[in-house]
């Protein structure tokens, strides 16, 4: 019998009786197709930042709390040694803590500023330092990147929105050692594009860190992303690398999230974090007037997961679990 294609469609939105399972079904095609054509997500510009917040006497603070600039790190990629590496398993933890804390409280009309008023209280609690702060000038104790803000967003007055995704990247400098980890939770309501671009971001991450083990080279980290960045249709954003890490927040080596020929294989003893960010759009971003914000040239949205990873003898440990 000839049947129409567009009554065929229409089909799909008649009211008919069903039972609750095919009821729900029902739904969830009517509301990703009003989705797809209605929403869209809010375009991030930084609001107002308010003053560096303060971190008392007491806390085991790192030099550039005082000056901005943070030590020189070593050429050599250090191996740790036992001890160092339970001073970064406690490092981890708390970060992965705090930021599971945020987790639960974090929700539409939430300020980034709040936010960022948990995580260092949180820290100073816990006898820890927020190492975001005043790092290379950095002017807040956590970094908070919306939407179309790839990376470095710095906390401010604007209140969360139903549908924004937001990476929250803790650090925190315990005994002297960082632990550094982040996530991109979803606010609220989210539409089915921006889910897919999160979940495919952690699956880039899982699939980097499931290839880590002694002899393994840097740069299959890079070959790994990509393969699964193109298989979801995303774009890897070049310009920000994982590192290593340890008394350092940053230092040798460089963990390239794109197609490279970065030297070097990984070590028992090695500690570093992996942290890709993937793009809906394109992979370009720029640095804001602020010197910290990176955002996507075509404001298109961005989602970034992050571990710190340890090589042990038979593969790796992640310590920011
Ligand atoms: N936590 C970020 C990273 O993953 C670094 C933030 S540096 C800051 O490397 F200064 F912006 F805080
Ligand atoms: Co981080
Ligand atoms: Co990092």
């Amino acid at each position: 019998m000839f049947r129409p294609r567009i009554l065929a469609f229409l089909a799909i939105f008649r009211p008919v009786k069903v039972c609750n399972s095919s009821r729900m079904h029902y739904d969830v095609m009517i509301g990703a197709f009003l989705k797809r054509t209605f929403r869209s997500y809010s375009i991030v510009k930084p609001g107002y930042v308010k003053e560096m917040r303060t971190v008392p006497e007491h806390i085991n603070s790192p030099v550039y709390y005082k000056t901005g600039k943070p030590p020189k790190s070593s050429k050599e990629i250090e191996i740790k040694t036992k001890e160092q590496i339970e001073k970064m398993r406690a490092a981890g933890q708390l970060a992965r803590f705090i930021l599971d804390e945020v987790g639960i409280k974090i929700r539409v009309g939430m300020t980034t500023d709040k936010i960022d008023e948990i995580v260092h209280n949180m820290a100073i609690e816990h006898g820890a330092y927020p190492s975001p702060l005043n790092y290379e000038g950095f002017p807040k104790s956590v970094c908070t990147s919306v939407n179309n803000v790839a990376c470095h967003g710095i906390p401010d007055d604007r209140p969360l929105q139903d549908g924004d995704i937001i990476n929250v990247d803790v650090t925190v400098y315990l005994n002297g050692y960082h632990g550094d980890c982040s996530s991109t939770f979803l606010i609220g309501d989210v539409d089915i594009e921006g889910i897919k671009l999160v979940n495919a971001t952690y699956e880039a991450l899982e699939a980097a860190m499931s290839i880590c083990r002694p002899g393994e080279y840097f740069y299959s980290i890079g070959d790994v992303v990509e393969e699964v960045a193109k298989l979801r249709n995303y774009t890897v954003v070049p310009a920000y690398t994982g590192h290593g890490i340890g008394s350092y927040f940053h230092g040798p080596p460089d963990i390239i999230h794109c197609y490279n020929e970065y030297p070097g294989q990984m070590k028992p003893g090695m500690t570093f974090t992996i942290e890709p960010i993937l793009s809906q759009g394109t992979g370009e971003t720029v640095v804001l007037e602020d010197g910290w914000t990176g955002v996507t040239t075509d404001n298109s949205r961005t989602a970034q997961w992050e571990q710190t990873v340890l090589i042990t003898e038979s593969g790796f440990e992640v310590l920011t679990q």
